[in-house]
């Protein structure tokens, strides 16, 4: 599809742009045309990289052959074998290396993958056995391994300036507002020890390099990690080889196959920050399920469990199947973020924000043997339409049900909260600089926008300006209680740590900060709005 007057407006840019140098984070200058609405500009680069008008962000355009869809199989994360238990604790080994892999025809991708792998290997733990993960890094940068959805204490949560040097290697020195001194540096490898006290839930690990986050993870530093528990294990749900992780992301690639992001420093060494055009989020026009680019997985006409994680930098997901089985209702949600919902909950389509999951079982018995299934993608264009498919194979006995009781979930009482805060994700000034901040506050290592007291209750509020802001908290997890004064969204069920935040929206969210005191973060997880600054410290006291 082309789009001659999008083609005009990133040529135009490119020219107005020429010897002006760049924005992203790093220059207040310039007028910033790639200002939604209306306003649409190319990157630095001319017309290789396109910006398209979207509340998520702008689309940077590949510069190879995007790969035909439904070529290649469903990769399966590998899952890790730990390299010791005891009675307590798992243990795991994990390296982070740069390693060729093969994502689409023709090349070779260098992806900085745990393991050198992307997805990284599944941990899988069991709710009350501590875990511990030693990584070690050899890549060129320094990194923060976090663990999205844990419950962890804050030395192991993977703040953003608890830096693992890379072995033999040391911290390039900051810039601009990255110049922030590390609050821990440990040399080659570091072991995270993850306690793993919380429910069966779909959590994933990423880097969270202070600034660099969205470039390392869009590099391939993203994994699936698993808590199981006797509850859930109870219930007669689609298990083994029909529970089944979706990684969803989108990616660009460059002439050689290489992940293409727009960065100031593609060296990742010390500028942060992205190019002109891109700062409110970067977007790909290839979308890769566990690293392939849009996969097709056989299936037997029975049910099956897909943990669908929104692993993207910038891009929210509407899945939709298409055909729709006859009587709608595709999918039956039946966890979310933080594990099973009480009862199941049916949908049509399933709205992913960055960060979020959500766990959804399809029944293809609905469907004749033979019938391809599509997962499509309604929010997206071009390409990004399509996410992958399923083909119906053949018949099978159905094993599983859907219990109508999932499991309980204690509801917290917004009225017993005991502090009401708020907060408001507004584009600002990140000292001189253009940026995200909350509160109109630029992060900064020693600057706290809440101390709620250990196992309080709390009411925040949050509110985003004219684009999407997903809102995740470390440690605490948190209930839906309201979005623009009205009732909670078809999506909220649960146990969350993520809210798909839209544009001008304002939620409320009830929460109670359990398990440890300490300094976590919470953000914005459009992850160049979250390396612009985008994040703020809470300490709990
Ligand atoms: Cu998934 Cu602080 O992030
Ligand atoms: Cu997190
Ligand atoms: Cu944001």
């Amino acid at each position: 599809m082309t789009r001659p007057r999008r083609q005009f407006l990133a040529l135009a840019g490119g020219l107005s742009l020429a010897g002006a140098g760049f924005s992203g984070c790093s220059d207040n200058s310039g007028g910033r045309s790639g200002t939604r609405p209306g306003g649409s500009t190319g990157s630095g680069s001319g017309s290789q990289e396109e910006d398209e008008d979207n509340e998520m962000g702008a689309l940077v355009k590949s510069r190879t052959a995007l790969p035909r869809p439904f070529q290649v199989p469903l990769p399966i994360p590998p899952v890790l074998r730990p390299v010791r238990t005891d009675g307590t604790t798992d243990h795991y080994e994990l390296t982070q290396q740069v390693k060729g892999s093969r994502i689409i025809p023709g090349h070779t991708t260098m992806v900085w993958g745990y393991n050198g792998v992307f997805p990284g290997p599944t941990i899988e733990s069991r709710s009350g056995r501590t875990t511990v993960v030693r990584h070690r890094n050899t890549l060129p940068r320094p990194v923060s391994v976090h663990l999205h959805g844990g419950r962890t204490p804050a030395e192991h949560d993977g703040y953003p300036l608890d830096l693992v040097a890379p072995v033999g290697g040391s911290i390039p020195r900051g810039h601009g507002h990255a110049a922030m001194t590390p609050t821990s540096v440990t040399q080659g490898q570091k072991d995270y020890v993850y306690p793993m006290d919380q429910r069966a839930a779909t959590l994933w690990y990423h880097d969270h390099r202070m600034d660099f986050t969205g470039p390392q993870v869009y590099k391939g530093l993203a994994g699936f990690h698993l808590v199981r528990d006797d509850v859930e294990d109870a219930l007669p749900l689609p298990k083994g080889d029909k529970d089944i992780p979706l990684m969803i992301v989108d990616r660009s690639f460059d002439e050689d196959g290489q992940f293409l992001y727009p960065s100031l420093d593609p060296k990742l060494a010390s500028r942060p920050g992205v190019k002109q055009g891109f700062m409110d989020g970067v977007l790909g026009d290839v979308v890769l399920v566990n690293g392939a680019p849009w996969p097709v997985l056989e299936v037997e006409a029975t049910r099956y469990r897909f943990r669908l994680l929104n692993a993207s930098n910038a891009r929210i997901y509407r899945l939709t199947l298409s055909p729709q089985p006859s009587g709608g209702d595709a999918f039956v949600q039946i966890g979310g973020d933080g594990g099973l919902l009480e009862a199941p909950v049916r949908h049509d389509q399933v709205e992913l924000a960055p960060g979020e999951r959500y766990d959804v079982v399809v029944d293809f018995s609905r469907y004749p043997v033979g019938t391809k299934v599509t997962m499509g993608n309604s929010l997206g264009t071009g390409e990004t339409v399509r996410v992958m498919r399923f083909d119906v194979a053949r018949k099978a006995r159905e094993e599983s049900t859907v219990p109508s009781r999932l499991s309980r979930i204690e509801r917290l009482d917004p009225a017993k909260a005991v502090t009401r805060r708020r907060f408001e994700f507004v584009r600002g000034d990140v000292g001189g600089m253009r940026g995200w901040t909350v509160n109109g506050e630029a992060f900064h290592p020693d600057k706290v926008l809440a101390r709620p007291k250990l196992n309080s209750v709390e009411v925040w509020e949050f509110r985003a300006s004219a684009i999407s802001h997903p809102v995740h908290l470390h440690l605490a997890h948190f209930q839906v209680v309201s979005r623009r004064g009205r009732r909670p969204g078809p999506y909220d069920s649960g146990w969350k740590d993520t809210l798909n935040l839209k544009q001008s929206d304002t939620a409320e969210v009830v929460v109670r900060f359990t398990g440890y005191r300490g300094r976590f973060v919470f953000h914005c997880h459009n992850l160049e709005h979250e390396d612009m600054a985008m994040m703020a410290n809470f300490d709990v006291v």
